[in-house]
């Protein structure tokens, strides 16, 4: 399958992500991770995005873009990908489309995750990651088996700079003025999917899922 994530800060694209990944054997690809990897490796452009990111605003189109493309051609991407965070502007959404038309790789479908702001500060402000492997969990709706150690690798877990309720408003914000357009964008084409994802984990994935009827 090949499929967007769609959805404001919190609402479950990396929880989800990697389900898909074991469920269809595809590649996920997420532009908040690679950009995390840029910043943890202490590259050029890891320097570049690093306060951006904090602060929560969106890094430029074209960073973004050309690491979809480079991750895109990659083999673990042939048989499918999942895109979490990428497109967010009408203008990556654009370039994707010139991508996927060269590819001859059409979506199959654009999962919208709907949610209210409201319920979204209790998810980011509790949030913890296992760097590393990217992992998340919640303290209190997703808790680690041992307080603040990842279950598989016993490493410690950490809070994200951007997860403060400060840098999430921005984020919030550039949410609802720049990605969310992407409904009715991919709606006009026919592959958009609106999922409640104010529920409990299983059931998002469950509802996920259903977007997907008819496909392997
Ligand atoms: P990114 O990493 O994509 O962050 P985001 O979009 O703000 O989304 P999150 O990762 O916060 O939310 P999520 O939906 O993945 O939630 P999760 O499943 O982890 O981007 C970070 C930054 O990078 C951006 O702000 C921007 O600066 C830059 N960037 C990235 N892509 C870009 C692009 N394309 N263009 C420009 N800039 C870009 O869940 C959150 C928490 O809730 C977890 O603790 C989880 O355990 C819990 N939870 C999940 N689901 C449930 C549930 N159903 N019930 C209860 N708790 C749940
Ligand atoms: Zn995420």
């Amino acid at each position: 399958i090949r499929t967007i994530l769609l959805g404001p800060p919190g609402a479950g694209k990396g929880t989800t992500a990697p389900k898909l990944v074991n469920e269809h054997q595809i590649c996920h690809l997420s532009t908040g991770d690679m950009l995390r990897e840029e910043i943890a490796s202490g590259s050029k452009l890891g320097q570049e995005v690093k306060a951006v990111i904090s602060e929560g605003r969106l890094v430029s189109d074209e960073i973004v873009c050309e690491m979809i493309k480079n991750n895109l051609s990659k083999p673990a991407c042939q048989r499918g990908f999942v895109l979490d965070g990428f497109p967010r502007t009408v203008g990556q959404a654009d370039k994707l489309n010139y991508m996927l038309k060269e590819n001859g790789t059409p979506l199959d479908s654009v999962v919208e995750f709907k949610i209210d702001d409201a319920v979204l500060v209790e998810r980011i402000c509790g949030r913890l990651v296992h760097k590393p492997s990217g992992r998340s969990y919640h303290t209190k709706f997703a808790p680690p088996k041992v307080p603040m150690k990842d279950d598989v690798t016993g490493e410690p877990l950490m809070r994200r700079s951007d997860d403060n309720e400060e840098s999430l408003k921005v984020r919030l914000a550039a949410y609802h003025a720049q990605t969310s357009p992407l409904a009715a964008y991919y709606g006009e084409r026919n592959v958009h999917c609106p999922v409640n994802a104010d529920m409990p984990a299983k059931d998002v994935f469950s509802a996920v899922q259903a977007c997907f009827a008819n496909k392997k």
